[in-house]
């Protein structure tokens, strides 16, 4: 793993009650792992095999659903196109702040070749990142916050001269709509320029959900949320079906983004300011 190494000793979670806020972040950690084991991986995300690897858990008690079948190929497109807006901001940018907020258990840190100069926050509760401590190093380049990304503090943590890349995967949509706004007006009141990337589901989806409060129709809705937001990227998750390697899987993703309805449930979006 690039950026340091840990010692041998596996975080036990065999007995720890899973609860919605751990359960997401380790199924999503268990999907990518699952996936870059494929030998034509979308994601080859090697830090996330090794971070499995460091944890004991009974994974065959998972839902078979949040561990086969389309779910890891689906976890992998989402997480790739991040990565690789991510790393374009960054190629641009090697001396970006990036702050990576919800970031669960991923080890997006780890797959991204980051330019020397980056710093990397990944921002989280205090007990997701209190077990995330157990299994990724931190060192000069890469720093975690136990905070709620709603509250004001944790951002005086974070040096505010330099470019910022803002990544919330699976996040925003957790959170009711003001507080997105604040938090988004937040942070483009603190730093001079950046992007933002992340995935949002179709208003719709809340309707069916306990715990999908915020729902995205079109990427022009978040500019008319945060007046310095630009949208520049806009793409249905669906629309990455040519990535998906076995055919069945692909053909089903194919089939799913053609009718609008489905593909607009989720799209991953990206903002300049
Ligand atoms: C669906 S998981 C996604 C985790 C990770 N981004 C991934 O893709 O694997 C959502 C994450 O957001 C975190 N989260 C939810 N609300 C939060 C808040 N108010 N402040 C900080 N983190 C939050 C959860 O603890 C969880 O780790």
């Amino acid at each position: 793993m690039k950026g340091g190494s840990m010692d041998a000793e596996k975080v036990d979670l065999t007995d720890v009650p899973l609860d919605t806020m751990r359960w997401a972040p380790l199924t999503s950690l268990h999907l990518r792992a699952r996936e870059s084991r494929f030998t034509e991986s979308i994601l080859a995300d090697h830090a996330a095999v090794e971070a499995l690897n460091r944890i004991n858990y009974d994974f065959d008690t998972m839902d078979r659903s949040a561990k086969a079948g389309i779910s890891p190929f689906m976890a992998a497109v989402r997480a790739k196109q991040l990565d690789r807006w991510a790393a374009d901001f960054l190629s641009r940018h090697p001396e970006a702040i990036v702050l990576h907020l919800g970031c669960g258990l991923d080890s997006r840190a780890f797959r991204i070749d980051l330019p020397v100069g980056v710093r990397w926050y990944d921002i989280d509760f205090p007990e997701m990142i209190e077990l995330r401590r157990k299994i990724y190093p931190t060192d000069r380049r890469h720093h975690t916050i136990g905070a709620s990304v709603t509250e004001p503090g944790w951002l005086e943590c974070v040096p505010d001269g330099q470019p910022v890349l803002i990544v919330a995967e699976g996040l925003l949509m957790l959170l009711p709509e003001e507080d997105v706004r604040v938090l988004l007006n937040r942070l483009t009141d603190r730093f001079l320029f950046g992007e933002l990337i992340f995935d949002a589901l179709a208003p719709w989806v809340t309707r069916f959900s306990d715990s999908i409060y915020w729902g995205v129709a079109t990427g022009r809705d978040v500019e008319r949320m945060n007046q310095r937001l630009r949208l520049v990227d806009e793409v249905f998750l669906t629309a990455h079906h040519r990535q998906v390697p076995i055919w069945r899987y692909r053909a089903v993703l194919h089939f799913m983004n053609t009718l609008p309805g489905v593909r607009s449930m989720a799209r991953q979006l990206r903002y300049e300011f």
